[in-house]
């Protein structure tokens, strides 16, 4: 288990006045992403069905994320008290759904899958991470810190596994890349700009491409050099490369320039 749960949180500590309105919008999309885990468990069971070993570990980090969902809908209780989270996380149920059926990952093979789950958790480690050091607000401050924590364990346990398959699993540096980078881009796809939409109850019917654009518009001017540079690091590390100071930082500046001059894109868009 995470090490944690509720009753480590020091609720008394809540400060409404420190609550700030656009890191709201992003914990409500956040909590109901989290809260969704059980899916992924079910995908997950059936994709390493004959691990036994590797089974009650998917289960544990699947309890984990929705304790997250979990910590961050009592959040919300205490800082917003219209958002009704049950409603919201129906919706988003009812019109977001991912593919649990599958007999084998859509990554083509196990060890592509713990590379793309890996490509999850350094996201959710930074975005956490991320907000953690701008948010004012004690309770979010402590929570985000303590989820930062488990995305890394999760990133770890993911990453431990890919070594375990890829020693019968061969997958070239360039299909490594390719899985790698492909799942960074399904970050705008259909399930964070729904949670938006519905976490957030947004005006007209659903557009992804709008919803997807809001959502990132304020969960990128979280990020700091610091915090891409860590990602960087970590994603390096999860695609085998041996540490290079030098290729670090290039990678971490060219990342982080391109994140600010896509910032500004969406911003002109959404204006
Ligand atoms: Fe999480
Ligand atoms: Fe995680």
């Amino acid at each position: 288990m995470a090490g944690w749960n509720l009753d480590n949180i020091n609720w008394e500590n809540f400060q409404k006045n420190k609550v700030d309105d656009s890191l709201l919008k992003i914990i409500r999309a956040a909590s109901l992403v989290e809260y969704r885990s059980g899916d992924y468990v079910l995908y997950l069971k059936k994709v390493f069905y004959d691990d036994k070993e590797f089974i009650p570990l998917i289960e544990n980090w699947g309890n984990e994320e929705k304790l997250h969902g979990k910590a961050l809908a009592k959040w919300l209780s205490l800082a917003d008290s219209k958002f009704n989270f049950d409603e919201s996380y129906k919706e988003f149920y009812k019109n977001y759904s991912i593919n649990i059926n599958a007999d084998e990952s859509v990554r083509g093979s196990r060890t592509g899958e713990l590379l793309s789950r890996c490509v999850v958790e350094i996201g959710t480690s930074s975005f956490y991470t991320a907000i953690a050091d701008c948010c004012d607000e004690p309770v979010l401050k402590q929570i985000c810190l303590l989820i930062a924590r488990d995305e890394f364990s999760h990133y770890s346990l993911f990453r431990r596994g890919m070594k375990t398959y890829q020693k019968n699993e061969r997958i070239n540096l360039k299909n490594k890349i390719f899985i790698a980078i492909g799942r960074v881009f399904e970050a705008t796809d259909d399930e964070l700009a729904s949670a938006f939409y519905f976490g957030n109850r947004l005006n007209g019917k659903y557009n992804r491409k709008k919803a997807s654009n809001e959502y990132a518009y304020y969960a990128l001017k979280l990020y700091k050099e610091i915090h891409i540079n860590k990602g960087i690091k970590m994603l390096l590390k999860a695609l085998g490369f041996s540490s290079k100071y030098i290729f670090e930082r290039i990678l971490t500046k060219f990342v982080f320039i391109f994140l600010k001059i896509k910032l500004q894109i969406i911003e002109l868009r959404i204006s």
